[in-house]
């Protein structure tokens, strides 16, 4: 090997640690280095960002308070990164610097989640704003068409496709065929997790391939894995990332399970209204972290891993419960106001620096 071509290995190299160093390293303050997803939540009589009422279409999933949340101090808390501070969420600065992009969501109700508050706090800024939705499946827009912004969301549970064939509907790890879809959004968002582990007729499958073979099922977290592989296949080989900025949200936590927060027995966040106390570093992150984290290494495009797990952890306080509008149990997704807000501040924090 010549030495250009070590001097650009070595180049390249030095590009691929920056861009997959977990920290985002804005300004240095304490001596510490800015990450913005190591801090803790602290009580705010500021906050909420935005009166969810005055929000117009809240899905029935996510608007808590609509739907009979009584304790409205989960509302109350905002993100404290140990060594610098997040800037308060500006919709109108974001319109403006965003003026002519396309952001797309990509992923499962999660995805749909984030979207949502995204749209509120937006919606908030400008509520005069001539705003253009085109709402369907997959794919969901909003446009704020002074400022030329669109925020869609696109719906996949799996990212990878499920394809209706004779012998039923088969799961297909290595394969992306909506990928032109979202290859030419300015920011990409991505996400998938809750389904790879659903059975029985919740299950929207029912075979497995992967190449030539087809199985009736397979060991769930390695086909977690190898559907991951596929899409970072795909963002390397299809997506331009000097145009679009990619990145991938860490597994959104549940909380079913009281252990978690030292009360074990408890099976569900019904009880819960105040965040578990501490630092996000505390808490073990689920297995399912540590694939997604292994996939995103070997990436070598430009990928961002949008850390929100342990954060979100935190916040056994942050579900609707069975406050939604089929009164079920959803320890799972989250209301909106709530913590998907925190989540758009350090999305909005992470893009423009
Ligand atoms: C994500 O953030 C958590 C909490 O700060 C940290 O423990 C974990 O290592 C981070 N993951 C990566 C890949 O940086
Ligand atoms: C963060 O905000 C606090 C309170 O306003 C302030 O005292 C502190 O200096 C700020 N830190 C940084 C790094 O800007
Ligand atoms: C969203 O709507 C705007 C305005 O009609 C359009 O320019 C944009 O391409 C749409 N985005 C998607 C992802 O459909
Ligand atoms: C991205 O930009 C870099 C530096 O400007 C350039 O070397 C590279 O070829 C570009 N990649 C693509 C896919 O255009
Ligand atoms: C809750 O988590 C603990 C510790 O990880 C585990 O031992 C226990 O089996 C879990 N409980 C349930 C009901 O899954
Ligand atoms: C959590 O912190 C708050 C405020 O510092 C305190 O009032 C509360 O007692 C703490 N709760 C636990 C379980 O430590
Ligand atoms: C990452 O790439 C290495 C080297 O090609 C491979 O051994 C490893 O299995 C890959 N990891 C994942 C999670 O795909």
């Amino acid at each position: 090997m010549g030495f250009e071509m070590r001097v650009c290995a070595w180049i390249a190299m030095t590009i691929l640690v920056i861009y997959l160093s977990p920290c985002l390293c804005l300004e240095e303050t304490n001596g510490g280095i800015c990450n913005l997803y190591e801090g803790s939540w602290v009580y705010d009589k500021t906050y909420p960002l935005y009166d969810s009422s005055t929000c117009p279409h809240i899905r029935g999933e996510y608007d808590c308070l609509k739907y009979g949340r009584v304790d409205k101090e989960y509302l109350k808390y905002r993100w404290q990164p140990s060594n610098c501070n997040l800037t308060r969420f500006d919709g109108k600065s974001f319109l403006t610097k965003f003026k002519g992009k396309q952001i797309m969501f990509v992923g499962d109700s999660v995805s749909l989640n984030q979207w949502q508050s995204l749209i509120c706090l937006l919606h908030s800024s400008v509520p005069q704003a001539t705003v253009i939705q085109q709402g369907g499946d997959p794919i969901k827009n909003y446009t704020f068409q002074d400022y030329e912004v669109s925020i869609s969301v696109f719906h996949t549970t799996y990212l990878v496709d499920i394809e209706v064939e004779k012998i039923g509907r088969v799961l297909k790890l290595d394969s992306i065929k909506n990928g032109n879809l979202w290859k030419n959004m300015d920011v990409l968002v991505f996400n998938t997790w809750l389904w790879w582990y659903r059975r029985g007729p919740k299950q929207p499958w029912d075979y497995i391939q992967i190449g030539d073979k087809i199985v009736k099922d397979m060991d769930r977290m390695e086909a977690f894995r190898t559907g991951l592989t596929t899409w970072a296949n795909w963002v390397d080989n299809e997506v331009d990332t000097n145009k679009t900025k990619v990145l991938f949200q860490g597994i959104s936590p549940m909380h079913y399970n009281g252990t978690q927060w030292q009360e074990p027995g408890v099976t569900n966040c019904a009880k819960e209204t105040t965040p578990i106390n501490g630092s996000s570093s505390l808490l073990g992150l689920p297995p399912a972290s540590y694939v997604l984290q292994s996939v995103l290494q070997n990436v070598t495009k430009s990928v961002q891993l949008f850390n929100i797990t342990a954060l979100s952890e935190l916040r056994k306080d942050g579900h609707p419960s069975s406050h939604n509008i089929f009164h079920g149990m959803d320890c799972t997704h989250w209301c909106v106001g709530g913590v998907p807000d925190t989540w758009n501040e350090i999305l909005y924090a992470s893009i423009v620096n």
